[in-house]
């Protein structure tokens, strides 16, 4: 191969990282993205949580057939509930808002993995079929005793 090839083959690669370049940013931009913040459960005020009837007794509830929600409220430190218990081969629906500052709602080995942030509800849907036991954490560094932050959600059989 003569200078010329080698030149024309690294201008073809060069565009190519540019045009990939400008693609991931335009993906980042308009595309579906990553949810950083699940706010899919809406807006509430951080003063009014006793009041909202999902988190004025959080805990699990079953809504019918095998589908559950699990009202939780994250503080600093600590997940109320602490510990959470669903059946196995059920649908469990999260909301999990915080009442202070942002902390996160991480159910360790499964794909829970939310923000918690004040003013929003976090809503995400699950399916366990397997009984188990998962430990939550928040991962979010929300002050002095951030790590003792955590729960307990239990699928049992
Ligand atoms: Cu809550 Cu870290």
């Amino acid at each position: 191969m003569n200078i010329h090839t080698y030149e024309k083959i690294w201008l073809i690669a060069s565009m190519v990282l540019i045009v990939g370049f400008i693609a991931t940013i335009t993906y980042g931009a308009v595309g579906p993205g990553i949810a950083m913040i699940d706010d899919d459960g809406g807006t509430i005020d951080p003063a009014e949580i006793n009041d909202d009837e999902r988190f004025d007794d959080p805990g699990v509830e079953h809504v019918g057939g095998n589908e559950y929600e699990a009202n939780i409220v994250a503080q600093t430190w600590l997940y109320t509930p602490e510990e959470i218990e669903v059946p196995a081969n059920s649908e469990v629906t999260f909301y999990v808002t915080s009442r202070d500052v942002t902390h996160s709602f991480s159910v360790v080995g499964t794909n829970i993995n939310t923000m918690v942030v004040p003013g929003q509800v976090s809503e995400m849907t699950v399916q366990f079929d397997e009984p188990g036991e998962y430990g939550i954490l928040c991962n979010e560094y929300c002050g002095e005793y951030h790590h003792t932050m955590e729960g307990k959600l239990t699928v049992v059989p």
